[in-house]
């Protein structure tokens, strides 16, 4: 039977989200309405792109992707984490997100504020839980690439130049500064956590690394053109935020039809990296193809 990315991504997302309902505190535990609003964002149907890379890496590596599963849970609690932040009045604020009204909107900013951090720090913790038997080395490592890609390095790093860049004259490194690390560091943690845990050799996690920087990249661009052409629907959000507030973009900078070209060549780039790894890489194709043409 041929490989279809539709089958592969309703299975993976539906594991992903048992694991999350595992994973996740429970609504009735105490104090009211933290849990709660903890999983009002995380169960809102996102796309559950990061995880999803986590599992396909493992797979591509030959790794077992049950076992992977809290990894890829943590990451997708951390990237929720940053959503609900994202959304703040303080930061672009949003009322939208994933075709819900956003955390602040139904649970206040205060609460909205303390789910985002008790995701944040749950996610270390589901991390520093998993049963890695033995594999004391890789489980650090693991903890620490999530640390980074999330901290001042990191996408926090990328959030303040994104703040700081908002109704500036453009400037063409800072706009790769900000996407670089704003989105595609956990992108490429998501990556680099899953071939970590499933072992690969300096060389494969080299390969894969490249795969997603450049995978990280088009992310955004592709992000960002969809806040100018996005259908609002599908989207779940609101398009046109990125100009109401002056945000520093591709298509800003660019243009629609240059930012097209540069998420192609991306995408291209992601592939090409793909070709020098010596494995099975259908998955981890077929899911830079997906992202290319995503319209949400
Ligand atoms: C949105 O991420 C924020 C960015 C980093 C671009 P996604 O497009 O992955 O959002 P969800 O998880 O599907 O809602
Ligand atoms: C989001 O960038 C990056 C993070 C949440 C870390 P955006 O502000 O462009 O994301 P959206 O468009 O609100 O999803
Ligand atoms: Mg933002
Ligand atoms: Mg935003
Ligand atoms: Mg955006």
């Amino acid at each position: 039977m041929p490989f279809s990315l539709e089958e592969y991504l309703q299975s993976r997302v539906s594991e992903v989200e048992v694991a999350l309902d595992r994973l996740a505190p429970p609504v009735s535990q105490p104090p009211q309405p933290i849990c709660e609003a903890m999983r009002y964002s995380l169960f809102a149907g996102g796309k559950r792109i990061r995880p999803i890379l986590t599992l396909a890496t493992v797979e591509t590596l030959g790794g077992d992707r049950e076992e992977a599963l809290p990894i890829a849970c943590a990451i997708e609690m951390l990237h929720t984490y940053s959503l609900i932040h994202d959304d703040l009045p303080a930061m672009d604020n949003d009322d939208y997100r994933r075709g819900r009204p956003t955390n602040h909107k139904v649970y206040g900013d205060a609460i909205a504020i303390l789910a985002g951090d008790a995701l944040l720090t749950y996610a270390f913790q589901v991390l520093a839980e998993v049963d890695m038997q033995g594999r004391e080395k890789e489980q650090l490592a693991i903890i620490r690439e999530l640390a980074s890609a999330s901290g001042v390095q990191g996408m926090i790093g990328g959030q303040v130049a994104d703040i700081q860049a908002a109704g500036k004259p453009a400037d063409e490194a800072t706009l790769l500064y900000i996407h670089r690390h704003k989105t595609g560091d956990l992108l490429t943690a998501s990556v680099r956590m899953g071939a970590i845990f499933a072992g690969a050799s300096p060389e494969e996690l080299q390969l894969l690394t490249t795969y997603a920087r450049n995978l990280g990249l088009a992310f955004q661009i592709q992000d960002d053109i969809l806040d100018v052409v996005g259908d609002q629907e599908k989207l779940g959000k609101t398009v046109g935020a990125d100009a109401a507030l002056g945000k520093l973009t591709f298509p800003s900078v660019y243009g629609l039809e240059e930012s097209r070209n540069q998420l192609v060549r991306l995408t291209q780039e992601a592939l090409a990296a793909l070709d020098r790894l010596p494995r099975d890489t259908t998955i981890l194709r077929a899911i830079a193809d997906y992202l290319l043409k995503r319209e949400h």
